[in-house]
C-alpha cells in the first residue's frame, strides 16, 4: 500500500498558534483558563484541552473571572468590549488572516459600504467579522442568494477564509453585475487554497482518497467534497478507528486532513492503514517497499513541484520532501523550471520523519558527492576542465567547477603576474585540478599548469619543427620562404621554423640601399642556401646567387664590334652610360656619340633613351665596356666646295690631289 500524503495535511498557520497559545495558557496561567468556544473543530483536542484545564464557553456570561482565549476564528468587536468590562484576561488567538478581514470590514463600514460576508452565516468565522460593522453585514453563500441582492450603495466584499475561490468568484462576478461600486477583497486563506489544491491533485492521481478531519469543520467537509469530485473512493474518517475495511483492496492510497486536525491523529490513520489494514498481498507490496535509513541515497521519482519544495516517491511507506535548498544551488532560480513531475532523481535521505511525517530529502548533497567523486577522476585523470571566476578572495580565486567549488591560488593563474584579479570575475577558463582531498573537501586548481606545458609543447613542436627543416637543408638548395623581419644588413626568411638570413650584398648582383624599397616582411622570397651550420641551426642564403652574374653573362655572350641595344642610363659631361644587359653598362664617350662634333651630351641622347651601340672595347680586368653610337652610322658625306674646284679647274691639281683617299676604293 502507497500512501501518499498531502504536505499540506492537519493544522495550518493560525490554527496551530491557537492550539499552542492554549496549551501554553494551561501551563502558565493561575487561574482559570476558557476558549470562547470550541478552539478549534476538533474534539480530541478540546477534549485533551479540557484535561489540562481550559474549558469551553459559549458565553462570556457564565464566567466572571479568568483568562479568555479568543480562538482562530475571532469575534465581533462587542465581545472584546465585553471582556474589558467584565474584567477578564484576554489572549488573543485570533488568526491574522482572519484580524485582517475584520479590519478591512470596520474601516468600510466606517466609511458607509454595505459590506457583503461570502460565506456561512452559521460560521463562527462569518459571525465574529460581522460584528465589525454592527453585525450589519449581508452574509451571501449561494450564487442565488448573490443573484438576489441589488443595491446602488457602495459595496465592500469578503470572503470566509476557508470558502471553496470558485463559489467566491462566481459569486462576486455576479455582484459586480448587480451593483454600481463594488470594492471587492478575495480574503479566502492561501493555506486553505493550497490545501485544497493538494487535495485535488492527489485525489485525481490516486485510487482512493482519505480525509482526515472534524466531522463538524467546515473545511474538512470542503476537502471531502474536492476529493469527491476527482476520485470515486473517498474515507472521510475522524480518528484511525473509524478506517473501513473497504480501503484494504486499494494500493494508491491518498491522505489529507482539515486544518484542525492534529498531527497526531494524522499520523495514527497512517500508521493504521500501513499496520492493520494490509492483507497478505499487501504484506508483500510492503516488504518490497525500500528500507531506508539516513544517508541512504535512493532514487525516486518527483510527484509534485511547487515553487518551495519538491514531493518525491521514493518507493518508501512516506512521500519524500527535497526543500528548495536541497534542490537548487541558485535559490534565484525557479523551482518549477528546474523540477517536473515524472522526473527520476537520485536524493539523499537526511531525516525519516520531517515533523509531517514525510522523508527530508537532499538532492544537494547527492550532487556535491557525485561532483567530489567527478572532481577526484578529473584529478587521477588530469582531465582539463572548464572553471568560472566567482570570486576573489585573500590569496586566490574561487571558481565554479559547474558540479563543485575549487580555489586557485593567485599564483597559479597565469605565468605573468596578475595586478588586478577583480577583473577576472565573471571570466570562463580552463584549469586542472591540482590537489583533492575528499576528507577535507579541498580542490585546489591551476590554470597556470596547463599555460607551462602548452608553452613546453608548442616548444617541443618548434624543436622538432625545426630539426625536420634544418635536416631538408643543403646547400646550394633552392627554398621559397616568407620574409621574418628586415633590418639595415640584410633580412630573415622563416624556413620552416629555422631562421634564414640573407645579408643585403646577398640580395641582388647590384649594390641595394634599401632593402625595404624591394620587400616587404610576409613577401615569399626564393634564394639559395649557401652556407650551412646544421648543429647551430645557421643558414645564410642568397638570391643573387639564383641568377648568374650580369658581368659573366656579359662576356659569355657579347664581343667588341657587336652591335647591340642598349637604354642609356646615365648622362655625364664625357659622355653616357648605357645598359646592355640587366647591371651591365657600357660608356659612350662624347666623341663616340656622333660623327658630328657634339658638345653636350644630351643634346645627343637622354636617359631612357633606347640607343644601337657598337661594343668597341671590352676591358676584362676593369670590367668596362666602351660602346659607339657613332660606329653604328655612316659617316656623312663632305660637300664638295664647287668654287673652289672651279678656280682651280685651270690648274694642274687633279681630284685626286683633291680628295685623296676619299676617292679610293676600300
Ligand atoms: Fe488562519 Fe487560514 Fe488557518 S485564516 S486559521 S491560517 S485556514
Amino acid at each position: 500500500m502507497n500512501i501518499r500524503k498531502a504536505k499540506s495535511a492537519g493544522y495550518c498557520f493560525g490554527v496551530n498558534k491557537a492550539v499552542n497559545t492554549a496549551y501554553e495558557a494551561s501551563e502558565n496561567s493561575n487561574e482559570k483558563v476558557y476558549t470562547l468556544g470550541p478552539l478549534i473543530h476538533n474534539v480530541h483536542v478540546t477534549n485533551e484541552l479540557k484535561k489540562k484545564g481550559v474549558s469551553i464557553i459559549d458565553d462570556l456570561d457564565d464566567i466572571d473571572e479568568g483568562t479568555v482565549i479568543i480562538r482562530s476564528h475571532g469575534v465581533g468587536k462587542e465581545i472584546y468590549e465585553k471582556i474589558k468590562k467584565k474584567n477578564l484576561k484576554l489572549i488573543d488567538a485570533t488568526c491574522p488572516y482572519v484580524k485582517s478581514i475584520q479590519n478591512k470590514v470596520e474601516k468600510y463600514h466606517n466609511k458607509g459600504y454595505t459590506i457583503i460576508i461570502v460565506g456561512d452565516s452559521d460560521h463562527p468565522e462569518v459571525k465574529g467579522v460581522n460584528g465589525w460593522c454592527e453585525n450589519k453585514a449581508k452574509v451571501i453563500f449561494t450564487k442565488e442568494e448573490a443573484q438576489n441582492f441589488k443595491t446602488d450603495e457602495n459595496v465592500c466584499v469578503v470572503a470566509q477564509t476557508t470558502i471553496i475561490e470558485a463559489l467566491f468568484d462566481d459569486i462576486t462576478n455576479i455582484i459586480k453585475d448587480n451593483c454600481a461600486n463594488v470594492v471587492i477583497f478575495n480574503t479566502i486563506c492561501n493555506a486553505t487554497s493550497v490545501r485544497q489544491e493538494e487535495a485535488s491533485l492527489i485525489a485525481s492521481e490516486v485510487e482512493a482518497m482519505v480525509v482526515v478531519g472534524d466531522t463538524h469543520s467546515s473545511n474538512t467537509k470542503k476537502l471531502v467534497e474536492i476529493s469527491k469530485s476527482k476520485c470515486d473512493n473517498v474515507f472521510f474518517v475522524e480518528t484511525a478507528s473509524d478506517l473501513d475495511d473497504a480501503i484494504k483492496k486499494y494500493n494508491n492510497i491518498g491522505l489529507t486532513a482539515g486544518a484542525s486536525t492534529p498531527t497526531q491523529l494524522i499520523e495514527e490513520v497512517i500508521n493504521t492503514m500501513d499496520n492493520n489494514m494490509v492483507d497478505s498481498f499487501e504484506k508483500n507490496i510492503e516488504e518490497s517497499i525500500k528500507e531506508i535509513r539516513e544517508g541512504d541515497i535512493v532514487e525516486g521519482e518527483i510527484v509534485m513541484v511547487d515553487h518551495n519544495e519538491v514531493t518525491m516517491n521514493i518507493g518508501y511507506k512516506s512521500d519524500g520532501i527535497v526543500k528548495k535548498a536541497d534542490f537548487l544551488y541558485d535559490l534565484m532560480e525557479d523551482l518549477t523550471s528546474k523540477a517536473a513531475k515524472g522526473d527520476k532523481v537520485k536524493v539523499m535521505v537526511m531525516k525519516m520523519n520531517d515533523g509531517t511525517g514525510n522523508v527530508s530529502l537532499s538532492k544537494i548533497k547527492v550532487d556535491e558527492l557525485g561532483a567530489l567523486d567527478e572532481a577526484k577522476e578529473k584529478f587521477d585523470s588530469k582531465e582539463t576542465v572548464k572553471a568560472k571566476i566567482t570570486k576573489v578572495v585573500k590569496g586566490g580565486l574561487i571558481v565554479d567547477l559547474g558540479f563543485i567549488k575549487a580555489f586557485m591560488p593567485a599564483s597559479y593563474y597565469d605565468v605573468r603576474f596578475i595586478k588586478d584579479f577583480d577583473s577576472l570575475l565573471g571570466k570562463e577558463i580552463e584549469c586542472r585540478i591540482v590537489e583533492f582531498d575528499k576528507q577535507k573537501n579541498k580542490i585546489i586548481v591551476s590554470r597556470k599548469i596547463l599555460l607551462e606545458e602548452a608553452y613546453k609543447e608548442r616548444k617541443a613542436k618548434e624543436k622538432e619543427l625545426k630539426e625536420a627543416a634544418i635536416a631538408a637543408l643543403e646547400i646550394g638548395k633552392e627554398v621559397e620562404a616568407p620574409i621574418k623581419n628586415i633590418t639595415n644588413f640584410g633580412m630573415f626568411i622563416d624556413l620552416n621554423g629555422v631562421d634564414g638570413f640573407i645579408h643585403i650584398s646577398d640580395i641582388a648582383w647590384k649594390r641595394v640601399g634599401n632593402i625595404n624599397d624591394l620587400y616587404k616582411v610576409g613577401d615569399n622570397v626564393k634564394a639559395i642556401v649557401t652556407e650551412l651550420d646544421k648543429d647551430n641551426y645557421k643558414v645564410k642564403l642568397s638570391v643573387k646567387d639564383l641568377t648568374k652574374e650580369p658581368w659573366q653573362e656579359f662576356i659569355e655572350n657579347y664581343s667588341v664590334g657587336q652591335t647591340v641595344k642598349a637604354t642609356i642610363k646615365n648622362t655625364t659631361n664625357f659622355g653616357a652610360f648605357a645598359e646592355i644587359i640587366p647591371d651591365v653598362e657600357g660608356l659612350i664617350h662624347i666623341s663616340q656619340l656622333s660623327h658630328d662634333r657634339v658638345n653636350n651630351v644630351e643634346d645627343a641622347v637622354k636617359t631612357g633613351d633606347e640607343v644601337n651601340v657598337k661594343i668597341i672595347d671590352i676591358n676584362k680586368d676593369k670590367r668596362k665596356v666602351s660602346l659607339s653610337i657613332k660606329e653604328t652610322m655612316d659617316p656623312p658625306k663632305r660637300k664638295i666646295e664647287r668654287n673652289k674646284l672651279y678656280h682651280k679647274e685651270d690648274s694642274n691639281v687633279t681630284l685626286g690631289d683633291i680628295f685623296g683617299d676619299l676617292l679610293k676604293s676600300e
